[in-house]
């Protein structure tokens, strides 16, 4: 199954609308890093950047008064400057997705966006966020448009004026979406109500679909993967062995870590269907459910093996996995290309969710941490995700904080690095000294 295969040669251009402060750029970043993530390519077009870039970052909120004849050209100039860089984008490198950020909050604006694209073939799908949340508005401009490079120079309680009288000068100029013909998804205070209209395709029901699940409360997700398992002690890879005595030990000390990182709030654990994360998760005081998708990558052939015999048995193998690491599929196996697809409904289903702890494998959780951490399919299959160790994702207005809680209970390194070139001929002996001496007989 490949989510790119099916998207043809459709090309979309997401448009944001709303006034400012109403959260487009989160969520023009959010629906970028899950498109991306999958493997759909996928950019932001970021208006206010073109308008620093054109007219310098440090203007008043004068500037944005529609009354402003200059400030009206230098902003239009702007839009289409973005817009143009855009429609070239698709032709040149292929994108799929494009997400041109800005207000675009009238209807000749808009106009003018669709008649763009339909010259260059390019479909337009309109996401306006609506705010009536008064608290919301304030704290995105006090977490984000603080930091916004318009505002370096300012003092804070100056820039949330400014801001203000900024916000009040498009209110005089807003027109919600109200043309039928459009394709829409109106956010109402982002997860609180959707209304959409005219969505057609897979890719546009993708869309949708994502924004469904959006919310922006606080959160926290916590990664850990089992405790060492007999098989990580031999230096074998999938099958589903018991716990070792250590990774024993680290179930058994995991309540306790989790209590200190979240306090008495709620959580649900998630774990794979394989015995050594359900025997991790055994003392946990929390509701759990197992998730046949957070399975470890299913290694085909070489299931059960060392790396260090799968390099003896399979050296065409074995070389083809280094040479592109994502896009490898085990023979009668999976890929980690594969892996992320069977992970989506996963992701779908944590973007709803509040605190929740997974409890995976090696391969599953580097997926799901590349989701967080917007990081590339090449990086991906190399990620550090340690034995015996908590890690605490945070998402934040953009990003996330990233904490590491690393017990005191030894465990094997199953980590094998990205190899340079130069370093093949060594392979073999850099195997070696990762999979530590077997575990002492008891
Ligand atoms: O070694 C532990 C393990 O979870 C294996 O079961 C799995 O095949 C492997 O890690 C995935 O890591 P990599 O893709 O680096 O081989």
């Amino acid at each position: 199954m490949s989510f790119v295969a099916s998207t043809g040669s459709e090309r979309i251009v997401c448009v944001m609308v709303g006034l400012p402060a109403r959260g487009k750029t989160y969520v023009a970043q959010r629906v970028c890093r899950y498109l991306n993530w999958l493997g759909i390519s996928t950019r932001v077009f970021n208006v206010g950047n073109y308008r620093r870039k054109n007219a310098g970052a440090e203007q008043s909120h004068n500037f944005f008064d529609p009354d402003n004849e200059e400030g009206n050209i230098a902003r239009q100039m702007a839009a289409v400057e973005a817009l143009e860089d855009m429609l070239s984008w698709f032709e040149k490198e292929d994108g799929v997705i494009a997400i041109y950020d800005a207000t675009n909050s009238n209807r000749a604006r808009r106009a003018m966006i669709i008649e763009h694209c339909e010259k260059r073939g390019v479909q337009t799908m309109f996401i306006e966020s609506i705010c009536y949340d008064q608290d919301l508005i304030l704290s995105n401009i006090l977490e984000v448009k603080l930091l916004s490079p318009d505002y370096t120079k300012c003092e804070a309680e100056k820039a949330v004026e400014d801001f203000k009288s900024r916000i009040k000068h498009y209110e005089k100029a807003y027109q919600t979406i109200t043309e039928p013909e459009l394709t829409f998804v109106k956010l109402i205070d982002v997860g609180s109500q959707v209304i959409i209209n005219k969505i057609q395709g897979y890719l546009q029901s993708r869309v949708v679909y994502f924004l469904m699940n959006l919310h922006i409360a606080r959160r926290s997700i916590f990664f850990s993967r089992h405790g060492e398992s007999v098989f990580n002690v031999a230096g074998r890879i999938g099958g589903d062995t018991d716990l070792s005595p250590r990774g024993i030990q680290y179930s058994e000390a995991l309540p306790n870590l989790i209590k200190k990182h979240l306090g008495d709030d709620e959580l649900k654990v998630w774990t794979s269907t394989l015995s050594r994360t359900i025997q991790t998760a055994q003392h946990l005081p929390y509701p759990k459910s197992q998730w046949k998708a957070l399975d470890e990558i299913e290694a085909g052939i070489c299931d059960g093996l060392t790396y260090e015999e799968i390099a003896e048995k399979y050296p065409e193998e074995y070389a083809n996995r280094d040479d592109d690491k994502f896009n490898y599929r085990y023979r009668g196996g999976e890929s980690y290309r594969d892996v992320v697809h069977r992970l989506e409904p996963v992701i779908m289903e944590l973007e709803r969710q509040h605190n929740v702890l997974i409890i995976g494998h090696q391969a599953v959780l580097r997926c799901i941490y590349a989701y967080f951490m917007n990081m590339s399919h090449d990086e991906l299959p190399y990620i550090k995700i340690p034995l015996h160790t908590l890690i605490k994702l945070t998402p934040r207005a953009y990003g996330c904080d990233v904490e590491y809680f690393k017990l005191d209970i030894d465990a094997v390194d199953t980590h094998r690095p990205k190899l340079a070139k130069s370093d093949e001929a060594d392979d073999i002996t850099a195997l070696k000294s990762i999979t530590a001496p077997a575990y002492p007989e008891k």
